[in-house]
């Protein structure tokens, strides 16, 4: 018996990238009843669907993953819509999630709500020390505010909420969409078309200077799982690999990883982001037993074998 037997448990976003990685992880962990739904199903942003969503599925456990994502042109777009809808997503799930009794509720944040310049590695602790990269704040901090939330309801009600907070994500299933995607898929197309059109050169957003921390998908739909499980503590918990990349030397290996023959220039007029992005990664090691298991390397070259085979079919047949 694990201690998922007996739980019946939702997972909002199961169908998305993330989603379905730890809808996996939890499938072998055989819940008493495992969920999730599409927004079609149930609009998170609404209250009532909200409502009809915990009626119909009673979960003891609810893993929040839904959310509008993007990378930094999506998030320069989409400011005001990315704020309110992971806000209220989030503000009426742990609500209800409250007056029904829930029994643990496990937060997903993001790395964005971390300060711009936040010493690094970043710590937990650092958190409020600044405001974030502007490009990506109202994301952040919609995220970050459902932190407050989870601590204040703990604290008032002894509601069991937990706050995980993970780096920048790659892998198999990811977005390939260049108008949403994050850095390394939109890269992974770029290397990808310009060397089946024998382009003879690929334009890259910014400078290539900043750095990034990445994890796969993999690792953390893992440290998900084993944080609901193991964690019940209010403080927040970095999910990362703690292995700092600079965008340059990761287009350099995308390039290789895709056989792109071509030159890369540099757009320094498009934003770069956050100049450094490098998590301490300590207190999910302690917490839960969570380290990263796939390099970046490794992490890579699965991404690009995906993308050449089921990436492309699925763009193909959604065509
Ligand atoms: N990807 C990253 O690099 C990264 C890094 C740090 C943290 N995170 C966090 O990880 C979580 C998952 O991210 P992801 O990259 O897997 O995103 P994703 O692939 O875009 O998946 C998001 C999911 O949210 C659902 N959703 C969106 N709006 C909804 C609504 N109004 N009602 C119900 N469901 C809604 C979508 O369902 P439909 O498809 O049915 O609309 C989709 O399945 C997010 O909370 C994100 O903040 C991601």
């Amino acid at each position: 018996m694990s201690w998922w037997s007996k739980r019946r448990v939702t997972v909002t976003g199961g169908h998305g990238f993330l989603g379905r990685r730890v809808m996996a992880f939890l499938n072998e962990q055989a819940p008493a009843h495992l969920a999730t739904f599409h927004s079609r199903e149930y609009d998170l942003t609404h209250q009532t669907e909200v409502a009809r969503m915990y009626h119909d599925q009673r979960p003891d456990v609810v893993i929040h993953l839904a959310a509008r994502v993007g990378g930094i042109g999506a998030n320069r777009n989409h400011p005001g819509s990315f704020f309110y809808q992971n806000a209220i997503m989030g503000i009426e799930l742990i609500e209800q999630a409250r007056q029904n009794g829930i029994e643990k509720f496990v937060q997903v944040g993001t790395v964005c709500a971390y300060p711009k310049f936040a010493r690094v590695p970043f710590s937990e602790d650092a958190l409020w020390d600044g405001y974030p990269e502007e490009t990506n704040a109202p994301y952040g901090i919609a995220k970050k505010a459902l932190l407050v939330q989870a601590q204040a309801y703990r604290a008032q009600y002894g509601f069991n909420a937990i706050y995980l907070l993970p780096t920048n994500l790659y892998g198999p299933g990811d977005n390939f969409d260049l108008e949403s995607s994050h850095v390394i898929p939109a890269l992974i197309r770029k290397c990808v078309e310009a060397g089946q059109q024998r382009l003879p050169s690929i334009t890259v957003w910014g400078t290539g200077r900043p750095t990034r921390e990445f994890l796969y998908v993999d690792d953390a739909a893992r440290a998900i799982v084993l944080a609901a499980e193991r964690y019940d503590r209010p403080d927040p918990v970095n999910v990362g690999s703690s292995d700092e990349i600079s965008i340059r030397e990761l287009v350099d290996r995308i390039v290789a990883a895709t056989n792109y023959a071509g030159r890369v220039i540099w757009d320094g007029s498009k934003p770069d982001g956050q100049p450094r992005r490098k998590l301490n990664v300590e207190r999910a090691r302690q917490e839960f037993g969570f380290e990263a298991q796939v390099a970046l390397a490794d992490g890579l070259r699965r991404t690009v074998a995906w993308y050449l085979t089921d990436g492309l079919a699925a763009a193909r047949h959604a065509a």
